[in-house]
């Protein structure tokens, strides 16, 4: 067990293929009987900064990325306006590594308490491997798999420092396709702000 606050993990795994394999593998988990696909993650393992979402949505359970769909193409922009490149700079990947699916079993749903805990050993041990100095929690899921509390609109924007890393909830991108306005003090305001603190927190610990 390795003792570092927020991230204390069971040290499980070797190598970060080694998790990723052990999740492609999976067989037993809560929504294995979903019918929905194992999606990890994408962007560069020696990235600096860490993104954890939510869960794959329909265009991820597709395309087997995280944040591909039109959630996806904003997290991108708002990373660029951060001066961010999503592929070179980040790692991103997620709380719950398949689709719940809706209750038609068609949509999807956001994932319980019971899924969230089940993949956050998985999440844990990302992080160890990774080893970001910056981690971005969008929305409430992953405050919950990370913090163990939720409560998105008092957490945002605000930084938690833990182990040496440097944690930041941040809004869905999600939420913020559903309230698009541009208003002082509106969710994409905010982001904004957010955003250039992120990079102004990551440049001071890069470089110094
Ligand atoms: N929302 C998420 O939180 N993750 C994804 O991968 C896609 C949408």
């Amino acid at each position: 067990m390795s003792q570092i606050g927020l991230f204390s993990t069971s040290n499980q795994y070797s190598s970060l293929d080694d998790v990723l394999t052990a999740l492609r593998g999976l067989k037993d988990d809560p929504l294995a009987n979903a019918g929905t696909n194992i999606v990890i993650s994408r962007g560069n393992p020696n990235a600096k900064l860490l993104i954890i979402g939510e869960a794959p949505g329909p265009q991820e359970n597709i395309q087997g990325k995280p944040f591909v769909g039109p959630a996806g193409q904003l997290l991108d922009k708002i990373l660029q306006a951060g001066n961010f490149d999503p592929e070179k700079d980040v790692y991103i990947t997620n709380s719950v590594f398949r689709m719940p699916p809706g209750d038609d079993g068609k949509s999807f749903r956001k994932p319980n308490d019971q899924e969230i805990e089940y993949y956050r050993p998985f999440v844990l041990e990302i992080v160890r491997l990774i080893n970001p100095l910056v981690i971005l929690l969008t929305g409430n899921v992953a405050c919950q798999s990370i913090l163990r509390r939720t409560g998105i609109t008092t957490l945002r924007g605000k930084w938690i420092q833990s182990g040496g890393r440097w944690v930041m909830p941040i809004f869905h991108p999600s939420y913020l396709l559903r309230n698009q306005s541009r208003e002082p003090g509106s969710p994409k305001s905010l982001m904004w702000e957010d955003v250039r603190e992120i990079r102004h927190k990551y440049d001071e610990l890069l470089n110094g």
